[in-house]
């Protein structure tokens, strides 16, 4: 859907501030035309609406008085909440949110149309409120089993470990509605870097587990366990050289370095989904 304030691709915002923090831009994104070339556009961060200057925001910010996003927090384990947003509840909310992601994600059409989708976002917690660090957004009825169909942590925080948060609750997700999911096609650069990671570790971390059982699993039961779909565990098999061709059949075998990597990122001290923190029933 082309939206008729679009008027070039060209970049047109150079920086953002929301919250505590300034933020440079990577892409072009359909706000306004009037919006559109200020020297820093202002976001509230809770509500996501954007002013041309600090006066109208802090204005705005006597009037709203949201510290947390507009919908269920359908997970909280330490500072880290989820909330669910349904776009046909919240239209302005996930319009907001789509302007704003579409500044750092290249490769997506921006939906004007929120209604069919679900927007997973997730915060961090401090004495002034739940703060947006990164969301992904979810259609209701995915023909192609997407369960994600875009993602995004905000800059500031990328490389701490937020995305492989978001990639894992929203696996966590699919484990209840019994269902294997995939995120949507294409991937960007960073996204496919960012799932190849997971879908390795976590496939590692499994089967370095199950070698103590002397149960071997097949790629179906991999899939089953992790709610990854089978061709993203085949393709991350693969890249870790571990599909073996011994007598007529495939076998899974890790080689030392896999393990010894898998053994090494393991230590390395991170914030993890836990499924019990997770209160939710799919609508469907
Ligand atoms: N360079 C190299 N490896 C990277 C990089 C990078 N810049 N970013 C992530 N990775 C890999 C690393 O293996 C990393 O683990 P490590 O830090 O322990 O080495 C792993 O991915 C996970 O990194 P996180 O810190 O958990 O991920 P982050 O919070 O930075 O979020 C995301 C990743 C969401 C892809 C982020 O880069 C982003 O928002 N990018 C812009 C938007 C985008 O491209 N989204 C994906 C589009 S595809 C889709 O929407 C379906
Ligand atoms: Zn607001």
């Amino acid at each position: 859907t082309q939206n008729p304030h679009e008027v070039s691709r060209v970049k047109n915002l150079n920086l953002i501030q929301i919250g505590k923090h300034e933020v440079e831009t990577w892409y072009f994104s359909p706000y306004p035309v009037e919006y559109a070339h200020l020297p820093i556009l202002y976001i509230c961060e809770f509500c996501l609406s954007f002013f041309p200057g600090v006066k109208q925001l802090t204005r705005h910010r006597h009037k709203c008085t949201l510290q947390h996003p507009p919908g269920n927090e359908i997970y909280r384990k330490d500072e880290i909440s989820f909330f669910e947003i349904d776009g046909r509840k919240q239209k302005g909310y996930c319009r907001n949110l789509c302007l704003l992601s579409k500044l750092f994600l290249d490769h997506k059409s921006v939906y004007y149309d929120v209604d069919p989708f679900l927007f997973y976002i997730m915060t961090m917690r401090d004495e002034d409120g739940a703060h947006f660090v990164g969301y992904f957004s979810k259609e209701k009825e995915s023909a192609d089993q997407f369960n994600v169909a875009c993602i995004l942590t905000m800059p500031q925080f990328q490389r701490m470990g937020f995305g492989r948060l978001l990639i894992a609750f929203s696996y966590e997700l699919s484990k209840v509605e019994k269902r294997l999911g995939s995120p949507e096609k294409p991937l960007s650069d960073l996204g496919l870097l960012s799932y190849r990671a997971f879908w390795a570790e976590t496939i590692v971390t499994l089967l370095v587990e199950q070698q103590k059982t002397g149960i071997e699993l097949t790629i179906d039961d991999i899939a089953q366990r992790t709610a990854f779909q089978q061709m993203d565990v085949l393709h991350t098999l693969q890249n870790l050289n571990a599909l073996k061709y011994y007598h007529g059949q495939y076998a899974i075998v890790l080689s030392d370095t896999v393990i010894k990597n898998a053994e090494r990122s393991s230590k390395k001290k991170r914030r993890e989904i836990d499924p019990k923190a997770l209160v939710w029933k799919p609508i469907h």
